[in-house]
């Protein structure tokens, strides 16, 4: 047998965690952008709006959680073994996470209620949108800069490991829909 046909099953080394956490921050700004795009409309009865508050409302209630669970629970543990020095950005960053999660208690109501009546007031959906786009957007610029480096240094034990935690997480138990699986009519909207 040829060694390009043997190719597919020698291993390779695995892939760079940094890179799938940046792909999941695509998605972050991708739907950032698009609540700032409701919020500035100038009027929230606006036809577009109900699907794209639904939309919305699925990635920010589904797919960023996953997203903040891969990076306190899959990344930050090894990433404190590996680099000490960086306990408290972690510590910081995680913290960031619970001020989303406080933010987001207040804005999913109000796109639940956009996609469903098509109506929220408007200065505090924009407010909402604002103070989370001030939280989120600095937030994944700073992991970007200061954490997903240190991903240089972590073992291919802990790559592997990772990137199948964050399989794991995505992947529905039998018999319980699980919160990140892409439904029919909303592809990948529940992708951290
Ligand atoms: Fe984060
Ligand atoms: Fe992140």
């Amino acid at each position: 047998m040829s060694l390009s046909r043997l190719a597919p099953f020698v291993a390779r080394p695995p892939a760079d965690p940094g890179a799938s956490f940046r792909a999941c921050h695509e998605r972050i700004r991708m739907f950032t952008a698009g609540l700032q795009r409701i919020a500035a409309l100038p009027d929230l009865s606006d036809p577009r709006v109900p699907s794209a508050a639904a939309q919305a409302r699925r990635y920010f209630a589904e797919g960023l959680p996953l997203h903040a669970d891969d990076e306190d629970l899959s990344l930050a543990p090894r990433l404190r073994a590996v680099a000490p020095e960086c306990g408290p950005l972690l510590d910081e960053l995680e913290r960031d996470h619970r001020k989303i999660d406080a933010c987001l208690a207040t804005l999913l109501p109000m796109l639940g209620t956009l996609a469903e009546e098509g109506r929220v007031p408007h200065a505090t959906f924009r407010a909402a949108v604002s103070f989370l786009s001030g939280l989120l957007l600095p937030h994944i610029a700073r992991e970007e800069d200061e954490l997903f480096p240190l991903c240089a240094r972590l073992s291919s034990e802990d790559r592997l490991a990772i990137a199948s935690e964050l399989v794991a997480r995505r992947t529905p138990h039998a018999g319980t829909p699980h919160a990140g699986t892409p439904q029919a009519g909303t592809p990948q909207a529940g992708r951290a």
